[in-house]
């Protein structure tokens, strides 16, 4: 039996709420699907850190790459300076696991009320390809002359031909596949006129190479207005790091809630592991009364079954995401319901089981 050897990292907050939710579904899932799933905890995150002053080992890479995917919760505590446990945590792995798509799904499931009035279904079905691994999020630059008037930062964003080349053909790639068949591509090239133009230059050579696909670009911020006003022109969207990142969070919040938002950070070479994750955080808000919305987590482990190999697997799981949703008994809070994280993943269950 084939058997996927799967790092889980629940971190903080609600991720070790949700992620649990997530394992149980999978093995569920994976026991139809006549596969197995090994799940290996770590336990890196912000507790880690407090503890030792690190938020991972210093041997992460080499204890990471082993594994066939990683299933990752949320990082952040409130005693943890936010930018130490993105920057240490997050972000290394997206960098050193050449994880250079990040992507997210944006749809409006059937049951869920979108904050845009009048909008149904049909009208929110988007799939965000954000640039992971360079871009405004590289990570270069400094601060010099700190608590003096004459401080000054630095914070440099580094566009490689090859960067965005690879993640424009791996969204025209995606569009292809698509009904629709449509791409728009999130630039600002009036204003950055060095970055944002090369971006346009080299979508427009990969354009070539795809003549079914239908590219728009937008400047990334009538693209955030073209979210809210036509969301029903949009497909696939192509952005670098920052922009996927605001532009992702637009989508799941016209979606109904952060709650059922999933991502992937994807090596598509396969040379070193993916890692899947709800886009929220660790909602410290909320964390620890047991009300967490699991469906993001859930539908963020379909999504690594679908890439090891298990795509019937991820349909089946979505299938029963959105008879929970459409039914509309089962809502957490963050739905306008009252039910737990606990009853909202046994009614994920009880859909997988019939
Ligand atoms: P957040 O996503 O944790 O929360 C934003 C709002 O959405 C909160 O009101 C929260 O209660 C709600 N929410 C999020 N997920 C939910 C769920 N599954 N069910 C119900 N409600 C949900 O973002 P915030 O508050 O900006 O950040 C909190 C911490 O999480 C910070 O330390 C931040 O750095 C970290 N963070 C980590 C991310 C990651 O691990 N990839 C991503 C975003 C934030
Ligand atoms: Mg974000």
């Amino acid at each position: 039996m084939q058997t996927y050897r799967i790092a889980v990292i629940a971190g903080d907050g609600i991720g070790k709420e949700v992620i649990p939710a997530g394992i149980d579904v999978m093995k569920m899932a994976s026991s139809q699907g006549h596969f197995a799933c090994e799940f290996t905890e770590l336990p890196w995150g912000c507790d880690f850190y407090l503890r030792s002053g690190r938020m991972m080992d210093p041997d992460w890479l080499d204890q990471v790459r082993k594994f066939d995917a990683i299933y990752l919760g949320a990082i952040g505590d409130p005693r943890v300076p936010d930018h130490v446990s993105a920057r240490e945590l997050i972000l290394p792995f997206r960098q050193g696991l050449k994880q250079y798509v990040n992507l997210r799904p944006m749809r409006l499931l059937p049951g869920i009320t979108s904050p845009l009035g009048g909008r149904a279904a049909a009208d929110i079905d988007m799939i965000c390809v954000r640039e992971n691994s360079e871009g405004e999020y590289c990570g270069i630059g400094g601060r010099l002359h700190a608590g003096t008037p004459d401080e000054l930062a630095e914070q440099t964003g580094i566009f490689t031909r090859r960067g965005i080349e690879r993640i424009a053909r791996y969204a025209f790639e995606l569009a292809r596949t698509r009904p629709r068949k449509m791409l728009a591509s999130a630039t600002k090239s009036n204003a950055l006129q060095h970055a944002m133009v090369l971006w346009d230059e080299v979508v427009a050579d990969v354009a070539t190479d795809y003549p079914d696909v239908t590219l728009r670009k937008y400047h990334v911020d009538a693209l955030a207005a073209r979210m809210i006003t036509h969301p029903q022109t949009l497909d696939v969207v192509v952005a670098s790091n920052l922009f996927g990142d605001i532009l992702t969070d637009i989508g799941s919040a016209i979606s109904g809630s952060l709650g059922v938002a999933p991502g992937g950070n994807i090596n598509p070479d396969r040379t070193t592991p993916s890692m899947f994750e709800p886009i929220h955080g660790s909602a410290p808000d909320i964390a620890g009364k047991g009300i967490a919305n699991p469906i993001a987590a859930i539908w963020a482990g379909a999504m690594m079954l679908d890439h090891l190999g298990q795509r019937a697997t991820h349909d089946r799981i979505l299938a029963a995401i959105e008879r929970v949703i459409g039914d509309a008994r089962i809502k957490t809070p963050d739905l306008g319901g009252k039910a737990t994280t606990a009853d909202m993943t046994e009614a994920v269950a009880a859909a997988l089981a019939t």
